[in-house]
């Protein structure tokens, strides 16, 4: 049984054997108390140990902090505070000694101290506790969009489309590391067995293509951005879910978004109790409070134009001033929803000069159905629009960007046979997880963390 199952199981004096990790041994004369964890949840279990039963005292002593055992014996009530359950060991077995170097002693250690020692940080508290949200999290996020009918897409990772246009893709090579050095006329730019390809930054633009075939699809993979960006936000991969509706407008893609976001709050908070309440006492104070808040009350939603209104009155607080154009800055970002709103703001029809190619034109010729949400304590995490459905607007849109219309032959059929008005998002998974932990960094959310000069696993 783990541990987990162990804690909620009625001690009756049953037989049971329990594998996991010395956290503590607390050794005395008589006996001694031993705190194991395996991972399946916060909680340690306390196994009490009797010298006159468990006369082995070099077990005792090997016994130590981080060293895995098995313990067999008895399940009672605790008589000690802190937990319901404990066992009497009647025999203890060592399946691998622990030496005193281990780097996981007792005390706290900071984050920036574990992400040097990645492979090992899973065993502390806060890092199990993220694995585990993140599970649940990610099997959320399946269930909301399997029950409401969605087909999930697997899209490309390796792709010859910039699906952003913003030109922040990895360039992928079949081409030895050894050629790199050398000055052999080599044409990197098609290394692709002959072709250009790279790593995806968005799945969106192959996600369409099936919306237009089967409705509503999304998708949930890995996607890379070679932007050189040393924030508490980026990655330079990540993971993104992107949900595709056909016969859906701009309205539709907001409404979604925020049913979105609020389902997978509620539902941690219903299923992660004990990892939350850690997170909410050690990790970001309050923050159990605030999701909950969240989860029951209406997002804000303004336009761009009157973002940039409330955001003007605050200019002399900015590292960068605003005026209407510009791209909203995290400042502003978490400005709007931390101080002027005070909740998550959707943020919608954005100027079309900072925004991708595809989003839909606007009547006014200015602005496209683009929309943002903003997160307190975070800034921007979900990002999505109304798509282009127009094959006269599109080719227009293509040409004045200066991008190459046979790239886009494929994408623009979709507005050539049966068109339909679509809309989609995607949401940043590891942003959402900052946000429902109160995690500060981005490289403590994902189990493995690729940032500028960082790959080390
Ligand atoms: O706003 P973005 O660039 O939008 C798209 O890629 C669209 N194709 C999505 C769509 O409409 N289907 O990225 C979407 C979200 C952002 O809001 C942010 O949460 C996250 O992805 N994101 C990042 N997360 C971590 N590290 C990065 N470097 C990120 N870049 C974007
Ligand atoms: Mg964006």
């Amino acid at each position: 049984m783990r541990i987990k199952q162990i804690l909620q199981t009625k001690a009756e004096e049953q037989k049971i054997s329990v594998k996991g990790w010395v956290r503590t041994n607390r050794d005395s004369k008589a006996n001694a108390f031993i705190a194991i964890n395996d991972g399946s949840c916060m909680s340690n279990l306390q196994v009490f140990v009797d010298k006159e039963i468990v006369t082995d005292q070099d077990v005792l002593r090997r016994a130590a902090t981080g060293a895995s055992i098995e313990v067999k014996g008895i399940l009672v009530e605790s008589p000690g505070q802190g937990q319901s359950v404990e066992v009497r060991a009647e025999e203890i077995i060592i399946i691998g000694d622990c030496p005193e170097d281990y780097p996981l002693q007792k005390k706290r250690h900071s984050n920036e101290f574990l992400r040097e020692i990645g492979h090992l940080r899973g065993r502390t508290n806060t890092f199990g506790a993220v694995v585990r949200v993140r599970s649940a999290m990610a099997f959320a996020i399946h269930k909301f969009f399997q029950e409401r009918g969605f087909v999930n897409l697997h899209t490309p990772i390796i792709t010859a489309s910039d699906a952003e246009g913003a030109g922040e893709m990895f360039q992928v090579t079949t081409l030895p590391f050894e050629s790199f050095n050398s000055q052999n006329g080599i044409d990197y730019s098609r290394d692709f067995f002959g072709k250009k390809a790279s790593l995806t930054v968005s799945g969106q633009l192959s996600a369409e293509t099936y919306a237009t075939a089967v409705g509503d699809v999304y998708t949930f993979g890995p996607t890379f951005r070679a932007e050189n960006s040393n924030t508490t936000r980026h990655l330079a991969e990540f993971w993104m879910v992107e949900p595709e509706m056909a016969f859906c407008d701009i309205n539709g893609d907001m409404d979604l978004a925020e049913e979105f976001l609020k389902y997978i709050i509620s539902y941690v908070l219903e299923n992660c109790a004990e990892d939350m309440e850690f997170f909410n006492k050690w990790v970001c104070k309050g923050i159990l409070d605030q999701l909950r808040g969240v989860a029951s009350a209406d997002f804000a939603r303004v336009t761009y134009t009157e973002a940039i209104a409330e955001l003007e009155k605050a200019n002399a607080k900015f590292e960068f001033p605003v005026s209407w154009g510009i791209d909203l800055a995290s400042e502003h970002e978490r400005y709007l929803s931390e101080e002027v709103y005070k909740r998550p703001v959707i943020v919608y029809n954005y100027p079309k000069e900072i925004k991708a190619f595809y989003m839909k034109l606007n009547e006014d010729g200015k602005t496209v159905r683009a929309m943002d949400v903003l997160a307190p304590g975070i800034g921007e995490i979900i990002g999505g629009s109304e798509r282009e459905d127009s094959y006269e607007t599109l080719i227009a849109r293509i040409d004045e960007l200066g991008l190459n219309r046979e790239d886009y032959d494929w994408y623009l059929d979709l507005r050539k046979y049966g068109t339909v008005p679509h809309a989609g998002f995607g949401l940043g998974f590891e942003r959402m997880i900052q946000y429902v932990t109160g995690m500060a960094n981005i490289r403590d959310v994902i189990p493995y963390a690729r940032t500028p000069k960082n790959c080390n696993f």
